[in-house]
């Protein structure tokens, strides 16, 4: 775990590492001499001789001795004109070498040129509480033991402002990092019951309703795509709904949805083994909804929110919903099941559906690892994107911009819906192989379920797991959509 706290420069000096963030051409600045000054060093051979000109990406180790104590000093550049995510990463790797160095405690400093704003400020603080995180409870060495807890001072003058910011921060890092977590837990581990108690105690420590439906009740329900997934396992499903609400009578309802297979095996039509070895990452939507519903109930943002997970495992055994067999679903549509390892949509058509009839949501969001074609188009840095509404699409793709959690558009015109019509059912839960186009036939799927509800389907099956060469990720999960989400419910309504 990772604390953030502003400080004076003043007082910045005590820590195990020294980080300096600069811009290319800026290796002369007042930073670099007072660090010259401070531990009497002539950093200027030293940057010719390491050929370190700030370029992005580049960092430099110092190690300094003073006074019997020994402390890294780590420039790292983030070359001319930083984006944010530049400097988002920038802070990721400077955490991660300040781990390699055995620091706990780091000092923040920014080049003049980079304005701390509080924005920037809240930014940097969660990567580098992403960056911090690790998953290592089950490692049994000494050396994962010790390296728990981190502190990180970002150096500002503007106290009561870059608190603030900070406590932004803790709120989001903590919420994207729990959701890792519960994503990275192996599947054993993280059960449908499991996550809904995680989620019982969420709403109750922080004042938001909470409704559970079991197995039997869903069942009762009429929610035959969750019971027809959850059928071959001996794990309970749950439905699960987190609602935050404010004052207002009249106030509109914003619905996130996600996904909650805490394994997918594929059923019946079982994936190769390969294919398998990830699939406890199959709830990162639902985990993702849970955490963020964790921060609305704290930030208090002027809309209602309702977070609804479907959860479920996808196994085969001699109760297994089998290729063949029709489900009926919450608001009556049924499907033909082609192939039971298409599970995703089948579990959220009744989320969707539960969410439209009870809440008639302003603006609806659902986020899925729902299929591996999404990750094939797109690769792991974009969240694949589709919606029936163009504002609400251009406001969640400013909300992932704003705050380095990235969405790609694909289209969805009318073209695709005749890819999940059925000869027995109103539709088929694969798409015909002529439309190919797999990330958008499963969206059109989802369509059935939404309305005339603004509606926007996230894709994160790429963006969950295993993202590789981003500074403040590591090898697991990455928490996709919880950043969005959070920022996107906090800035409602937008301005056009
Ligand atoms: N959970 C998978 C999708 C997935 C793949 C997530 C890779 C994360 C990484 C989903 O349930 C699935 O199996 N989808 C199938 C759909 C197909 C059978 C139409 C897929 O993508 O192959
Ligand atoms: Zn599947
Ligand atoms: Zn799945």
């Amino acid at each position: 775990m990772m604390k953030v706290y502003a400080l004076h420069a003043a007082d910045a000096h005590e820590s195990q590492c020294l980080v300096y963030l600069l811009t290319e051409g800026q290796l002369d600045g007042k930073q670099v001499k007072a660090v010259e000054q401070q531990f009497e060093l002539d950093l200027q051979p030293l940057f010719a001789a390491r050929k370190f000109t700030a370029k992005k990406g580049q960092q430099l180790q110092v190690p300094v001795v003073l006074h019997g104590k020994a402390q890294t000093v780590l420039f790292v550049g983030v070359g001319k004109n930083p984006t944010v995510e530049t400097l988002r990463r920038a802070v990721g790797a400077a955490v991660k070498t300040a781990q390699q160095v055995k620091a706990t405690t780091i000092s923040l400093f920014a080049a003049h040129a980079i304005t701390l704003d509080a924005a920037l400020i809240t930014q940097l603080a969660v990567a580098a509480k992403l960056a911090a995180y690790r998953f290592d409870e089950f490692k049994t060495d000494e050396e994962s033991i010790g390296m728990k807890i981190m502190e990180l001072f970002i150096i500002a003058d503007d106290f009561p402002m870059a608190d603030k910011a900070i406590a932004q921060a803790e709120l989001i890092g903590h919420a994207v990092n729990q959701t890792r977590h519960w994503i990275d837990l192996p599947p054993a581990e993280a059960t449908p019951i499991h996550l809904a108690d995680k989620a019982e105690a969420i709403a109750k420590k922080f004042g938001l309703k909470y409704t559970m439906f079991d197995e039997p009740t869903v069942k009762k329900m009429g929610m035959g795509g969750l019971a027809g997934v959850s059928a071959g396992s001996e794990q309970e499903c749950r439905l699960v709904i987190m609602e935050y609400h404010v004052a207002d009578k009249n106030a509109p309802t914003i619905a996130l949805v996600g996904k909650g297979i805490t394994f997918d095996s594929g059923g019946l039509s079982i994936k190769p083994a390969a294919s398998m070895e990830t699939m406890k990452d199959d709830m990162a939507g639902a985990a993702a909804v849970i955490s963020a519903m964790e921060v609305i109930a704290q930030c208090k943002p002027h809309v209602n929110v309702v977070g609804i997970t479907p959860l479920s495992e996808n196994l085969p055994s001699g109760k297994a919903t089998k290729p063949g067999d029709i489900l009926r679903f919450y608001n009556g549509k049924t499907a033909e099941v082609k192939n039971t390892d298409a599970e995703g949509r089948l579990i959220l058509a009744d989320a969707l559906s539960y969410a439209v009839k009870h809440y008639k949501p302003a603006a609806m969001i659902d986020v899925a690892t729902l299929t591996g074609a999404c990750a094939y188009a797109l690769g792991p840095f974009f969240t694949g994107m589709m919606g029936n509404d163009a504002d609400l699409i251009a406001h969640v793709k400013k909300s992932g911009d704003t705050v380095g959690d990235y969405v790609w558009e694909l289209p969805f015109t009318d073209d695709y819906d005749k890819a999940i019509t059925s000869d027995v059912a109103d539709l088929c839960n694969i798409g015909s192989p002529k439309y190919m186009a797999g990330a958008i036939t499963a969206g059109k799927f989802l369509k059935n379920f939404v309305g005339d509800t603004p509606w926007v389907h996230l894709d994160i099956a790429g963006t969950a797991f295993g993202v590789p060469d981003i500074s403040y990720y590591g090898s697991g999960a990455t928490g996709a959509s919880v950043r969005l989400m959070i920022e996107f419910v906090c800035t409602w309504p937008t301005k056009k």
